[in-house]
């Protein structure tokens, strides 16, 4: 399946590329002269597109949901190639990453550790163990345990409700009281495989005390265990029950102090979990007057176009720099370039089949659609029921958030 084999070039492994941060590291990977190779299963293989296939040198035909089969396909095919790093995208699948990077002697993350950045019950003990700020929570596996918690007052009101193993706001509610704690919890516990391989998901249910205040992303490169802090990221979500990103600005539009803070939080909650050759995505909200709180950190690229916005804004490629640290250089973080971008999601308030969808052309902005009509738009619970996004370049951060606002409120949405 090899359509290059130019012994000169580095050659990267990706455990599955396809996703919103495959094409950043499609093209990072062009740009810097290196060999892309994808290992997935045939099934996904299969529905591929073409930026995809295009941008790769091989693909290792495997079933990722079968760690052992896998990591000893992978380990045969990346020694046949002088594949000198590993990269993955999906959390699901960083501690795949990392045990392939051990065995094949390559740059990675510390496999003891590395389930830490997938499954948030082992998070928030490695948190706890490193002194990271996190929030106060409690494991439960059914309803009559999650209203004992609630009871003990330990927790307080709101109640953050979510699945061990998920992303993308899959299966998390934000609940006011007792009344809402059983549906909560159903949610949460309702997905038990991540498709589409397949993995086995962790049934257990975390329950988490609220933390109020801004959100803020925070991205991190680690070379040899020193981290190097990249821009931090503002978050916009829905309120309430749901809480779905809307979009992200960057730059944050916070002081370098404040700034500083958030990035030196982040760095510390991705050691936690073991990145030492990598990068990790870190969620952080700021306490109203107060400090941060990491609400979660992947051993990944962030998905939702951050690569895209934070390029734009800074001249960082993020993935050109993981790109570098899973081959064991010193990543490439300084920026260059003061300017602005932000992203904002479609998304509808109800779901049902998607008649039509009209986005607005502004100067400045570019759009694209992820659910074309005649397809079914789901609840808009998580980030699965976004129609589209938008994308937003400027000179302050401020008129890049206007203007992809303005194509928001101008894009006509019907769902039937
Ligand atoms: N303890 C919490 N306090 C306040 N908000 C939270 C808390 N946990 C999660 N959230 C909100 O829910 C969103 C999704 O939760 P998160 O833990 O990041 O799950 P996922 O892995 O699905 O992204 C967060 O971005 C945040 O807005
Ligand atoms: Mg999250």
């Amino acid at each position: 399946m090899d359509s290059s084999d130019e012994p000169d070039m580095t050659g990267v492994m990706v455990i599955e590329p396809m996703g919103n941060a495959g094409p950043f590291l499609v093209e990072a990977a062009a740009r810097s002269g290196i060999r892309l190779y994808a290992a997935t299963d045939a099934r996904v293989h299969a529905g591929y597109e073409p930026w995809l296939t295009r941008g790769l040198a091989g693909v290792c035909l495997t079933e990722l949901a079968d760690t052992a089969r896998a990591l000893d396909d992978m380990e045969a095919f990346c020694r046949a190639r002088r594949i000198a790093g590993v990269a993955v995208s999906w959390e699901l699948l960083t501690p795949l990453a990392a045990l392939l990077a051990a065995r094949l002697g390559l740059p990675g993350n510390d496999p003891l550790r590395a389930k830490a950045a997938r499954n948030k019950i082992a998070m928030a003990r490695a948190f706890r163990e490193a002194g990271v700020p996190a929030p106060a929570g409690a494991v439960v596996t059914g309803t009559e345990q999650a209203h004992r918690v609630a009871v003990s007052g330990r927790l307080g009101w709101p109640l953050v409700v979510k699945p061990a193993e998920q992303g993308g706001s899959w299966g998390v509610s934000v609940v006011d009281g007792p009344d809402g704690l059983d549906a909560a919890v159903a949610a949460a516990g309702l997905v038990t495989r991540a498709e589409p391989h397949g993995l086995a998901l962790d049934p257990r249910v975390l329950l988490q005390s609220y933390v109020p205040g801004e959100e803020f992303s925070a991205d991190t490169v680690v070379h040899e265990g020193v981290p190097y802090p990249l821009p931090v990221v503002r978050k916009d979500t829905t309120a309430g029950r749901y809480r779905v990103e809307t979009g992200h600005s960057c730059p944050a539009g916070l002081d370098a102090r404040t700034v500083r803070t958030i990035q030196e939080t982040a760095a510390r909650a991705a050691l936690a979990v073991g990145v030492r050759n990598g990068i990790a995505h870190t969620e952080v909200k700021i306490l109203p007057g107060g400090g941060p709180v990491v609400i979660e950190t992947g051993a990944r690229l962030p998905g939702d176009n951050i690569c895209e916005i934070v390029e734009a804004a800074t001249g960082v490629s993020e993935a050109a720099a993981y790109l570098q640290a899973v081959t064991g250089q010193v990543p490439d973080t300084a920026p260059t370039r003061d300017a602005a971008a932000a992203v904002r999601f479609v998304l509808p308030d109800r779901a049902g089949v998607l008649e039509h969808v009209v986005v607005p052309d502004l100067p400045g902005t570019h759009s694209r659609l992820h659910i074309r009509p005649g397809q079914r738009v789901p609840e808009p619970a998580d980030s699965s029921g976004r129609v589209g996004h938008v994308v937003a370049r400027a000179a302050s951060v401020e008129e890049a958030g206007r203007l992809a606002d303005r194509v928001i409120a101008g894009t006509r949405v019907k769902v039937g």
